[in-house]
């Protein structure tokens, strides 16, 4: 596998100048954040040896590289889930190849549902940290010793001091930002009532099928990272209707403008460290 995340790594290489020092994901209906990039660069994924392409709505499916003032960034407009079918390691792989690149940096954003009476859609949710009790690992398998250790430690995958950071960015800017822990579901199903009843009792504030994978390989290489959800949508049961992916595009477009705003004044502080 390592020789597929060179091969893949080598080529992103050969067609920029500078090494990135941000690797962003963006989640569904936030891919117009690269649109914010200088001197941009764009990368088909089709276009990468061994990147997988994806299936979902929202999700464009390209590269992109660009400055945001003097920091260079690799942006992902799509990314890859477990439900569209993909293996764990398809699903990280965009992650390794980053580590690869030896980019220290990495934030994720993503759609989710709220499972926390006291958010509601619309808000911005910084990760705290996660729970997944779904039986795959991205690690699991041989270990890539030449990213991390065969049992890695996960005591603070959302990195503490990048968090203060963000909620002073936030509150400087004046835009609200929750806390709060994100419950990885595989998917494609959204949640029973149950399950959200369960997910809360177990201290979750958020649930959604995405972003877990990709910190636990960005931990285990030991990068730093940021996690930023959009609450598109109240959770199954505390809703009165049922939920659509319709719903979830349509939220993160009206908080399209604040995510940006938040997410460059993070990255100019974050470069300055
Ligand atoms: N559940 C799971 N994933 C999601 C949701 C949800 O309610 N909303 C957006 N992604």
């Amino acid at each position: 596998m390592l020789d597929q995340i060179q091969q893949a790594a080598d080529f992103i290489s050969s067609r920029i100048l500078e090494p990135p020092q941000f690797g962003i994901i963006l989640g569904s209906g936030l891919g117009s954040f690269a649109d914010q990039l200088e001197s941009k660069v764009t990368i088909a994924f089709e276009d990468i040896p061994h990147f997988p392409v994806s299936t979902v709505e929202g999700h464009e499916g390209k590269m992109v590289i660009g400055k945001l003032e003097n920091t260079v960034v690799l942006v992902l407009q799509g990314r890859f889930h477990y439900y569209e079918g993909y293996s764990m390691d398809q699903v990280v792989f965009p992650v390794r190849c980053m580590l690869y690149l030896n980019i220290p940096n990495l934030i994720v954003t993503n759609a989710a549902g709220s499972v926390d009476m006291n958010y509601k859609p619309g808000d911005l949710m910084l990760i705290k940290d996660h729970i997944k009790f779904h039986a795959d690992s991205p690690l699991r398998g041989p270990n890539i010793s030449a990213f991390g250790p065969r049992f890695n430690d996960m005591s603070d995958p959302y990195t503490h001091r990048i968090r203060t950071l963000a909620k002073a960015a936030a509150k400087r800017l004046d835009i609200p930002i929750k806390e709060g822990v994100y419950y990885y579901m595989g998917g494609p199903s959204y949640e029973t009532a149950s399950e959200i009843k369960a997910i809360r009792i177990l201290g979750a504030n958020a649930v959604g099928m995405s972003t877990v994978p990709e910190v636990i390989v960005a931990s285990h290489g030991g990068m730093n990272v940021l996690g930023l959800s959009c609450i598109t949508n109240m959770a199954t049961g505390i809703l009165d209707h049922p939920i659509g992916h319709e719903d979830v595009i349509k939220t993160s477009a009206t908080v399209k403008e604040k995510f940006i705003t938040l997410l460059k004044s993070i990255i100019s502080q974050w470069a300055n460290l």
